[in-house]
């Protein structure tokens, strides 16, 4: 397999945006898109997306893990944006349709289906810097991935950065792509500066997350991260930690914290990045004023090796699912 999201299945899902209404998604070949240059995501970046996966199971069966929360989410980024907000029926079925078809395409676990709706502002119009795109196309991607961060895989090492944001107060919890691009300066310069993999944004000190992934603290009885706002993304890998964690008797603590007692933790507890593409993963270390400070030993944390265990255990299907996350595809 090659490079996570270089790999596609040689479908994907298209719906159309206009006079107000949506047009029946439709399943078809994988092929550019004919877009006019003058649309509005060119020019004013109204696009918003998702990313999820589809697991199969030992039964040959697909697993697909928290659509319906995706799907949420994404309507929330559409809200934001000011684009037409795609039914959640709608693109629900179109993800479903489009596993539905490739179930043969998904890698045994660990490896998974990625799928990535994405939703673009197609008004043709430069002139509408100050308005929203009334027109709209809503693609669904699928792509063969194999395991992000595989298991036992060196621990990750984040730069600290307590001065600049990742995003803004009004777009943080947006998924959308200028966010990614706003972080893609300082996350090179960081590699290049102190090979690094990614940076933890803490503007004025305030921890918040890395480019892709949220951050979390876990001791032998305690898992602290920062409770939902506006500034960073909601994410559903997150949640899933919180409530597992929660059941496996560790006191779940949504808190704000600083740079500062930061590194005061790292000292008796683990630390991890959780998103999608990365699960769960260890942090073994943190550079912080150009000084490197190890967290623990440096090494991979037996709390986020259970509490990863216990997240895939569900997505694979070898534990319950009691919170109704999986969406079954026959
Ligand atoms: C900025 C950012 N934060 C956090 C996450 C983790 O979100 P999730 O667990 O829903 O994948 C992602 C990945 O989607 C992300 O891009």
């Amino acid at each position: 397999m090659g490079q996570f999201g270089t790999e596609f299945c040689d479908q994907f899902s298209v719906a159309r945006f206009e006079n107000d209404t949506w047009s029946a998604a439709a399943l078809q070949p994988l092929k550019p898109l004919q877009i006019h240059p003058a649309a509005h995501v060119f020019h004013y970046a109204s696009s918003c997306f998702e990313g999820f996966k589809a697991y199969r199971w030992e039964d040959g069966g697909a697993r697909i893990y928290r659509l319906s929360d995706h799907v949420a989410r994404m309507q929330k980024s559409a809200a934001s944006l000011r684009l037409p907000i795609p039914d959640a029926k709608m693109l629900a079925a179109m993800v479903v349709e489009l596993v539905a078809a490739h179930v043969d395409d998904i890698p045994e676990p660990p490896g998974s289906l990625y799928l990535r709706p994405t939703l673009i502002g197609t008004l043709e119009n430069i002139g509408a810097a100050a308005a929203p795109s009334s027109e709209a196309t809503l693609f669904v991607l699928a792509s063969p991935v194999g395991d992000y961060f595989a298991s036992g895989a060196p621990t990750l090492k984040l730069l600290v950065e307590d001065q600049r944001a990742r995003s803004t107060e009004q777009l943080g919890s947006t998924k959308t792509g200028g966010n990614y691009a706003a972080a893609l300066g300082p996350t090179l310069q960081a590699k290049e500066q102190y090979g690094v993999d990614q940076v933890l944004f803490c503007p004025n000190g305030d921890v918040q997350e890395t480019g892709a992934a949220n951050f979390l603290l876990i001791s032998d009885n305690e898992v602290i991260t920062k409770p939902l706002d506006s500034t960073f993304l909601h994410g559903m890998t997150r949640d899933s930690i919180l409530k597992l964690a929660g059941d496996l008797g560790y006191e779940v603590t949504e808190r704000n914290f600083t740079v500062t007692e930061l590194l005061e933790l790292v000292k008796t507890y683990e630390a991890a990045l959780s998103g999608t593409a990365a699960c769960l993963s260890s942090v073994g270390t943190l550079v912080y004023r150009g000084e490197e400070i190890k967290v623990g030993d440096g090494g991979a944390g037996p709390n986020v090796e259970k509490l990863r265990k216990a997240l895939q255990d569900v997505q694979y299907g070898l534990a319950p699912d009691t919170y109704g996350w999986l969406t079954e595809i026959a």
